[in-house]
């Protein structure tokens, strides 16, 4: 089943090395400062290589929400209000439950709806709520002039800091738990190939 046209197979290639870029340079600058000697890659280095990494995550996130909204990709982020609670818990039952016992999979893979709704629910809260919120926040710090100054008493600028921090910390972990959960398909690999070659291999198990 062709699941992964060629342009979300570039914009995540991209967005996956990106990411790296960012948490490696991320990490090196929060451990850092003036007098230690800790660094990954250097303070000035990764000041450097994180803002530029970060215009380049930015553009391949418009292309993203573009992409979305002009292509037939965008219908497998939508999310069904009135089923959507149900939804995720006949999925959890399933999990919790349905696949011990054999059962067949609530939400089988299709051309019209390729993410299971723990998986659209994921893939929409990182994309259309952590991104946009560690982009704006990141502008925020880029050009401090046009931060707040002062929000309820406490600086805008530490508050932006700690939404930027918040989100790169909540993406790092997504990475990590989306790279285990890819290897749930049917065999270890077969994500992953499907993510290169745009192909899905379907099977009854997962
Ligand atoms: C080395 C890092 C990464 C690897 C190995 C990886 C792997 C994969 C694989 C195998 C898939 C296809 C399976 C599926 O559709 O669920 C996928 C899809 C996806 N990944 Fe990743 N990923 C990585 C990083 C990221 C990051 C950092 C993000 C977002 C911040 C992300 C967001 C997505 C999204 C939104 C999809 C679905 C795309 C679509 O078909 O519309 N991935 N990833």
């Amino acid at each position: 089943m062709y699941l992964y046209p060629r342009w979300i197979r570039g914009w995540h290639m991209i967005n996956a090395l990106i990411f790296i870029v960012l948490i490696v340079t991320g990490i090196s600058m929060q451990y850092t400062d003036k007098d230690s000697t800790f660094h990954m890659v250097g303070f000035a280095m990764a000041v450097r290589w994180h803002n530029f990494a970060a215009i380049v995550l930015t553009i391949n996130y418009i292309c993203f929400v573009a992409g979305n909204l002009y292509t037939k990709n965008g219908r497998h982020y939508k999310i069904n209000r009135e089923t959507f609670v149900s939804d995720l818990m006949t999925q959890t039952k399933f999990y919790a439950f349905g696949m011990f016992k054999g059962e067949k999979h609530p939400f089988p893979v299709t051309l019209k709806s390729k993410f299971n709704p723990l998986q659209k629910f994921t893939y929409v809260l990182a994309m259309y709520v952590a991104v946009p919120l560690l982009i704006i926040s990141g502008i925020g710090l880029f050009f401090p002039e046009i931060t707040i100054d002062r929000f309820v008493g406490i600086s805008g600028l530490i508050l932006t800091d700690v939404l930027h921090i918040t989100m790169g910390f909540f993406l790092s972990i997504f990475m990590i738990i989306h790279i285990y959960t890819c290897t749930l398909g049917s065999t270890p690999t077969s994500l992953f190939t499907g993510m290169i070659t745009g192909y899905h291999k379907s099977d009854d198990h997962h």
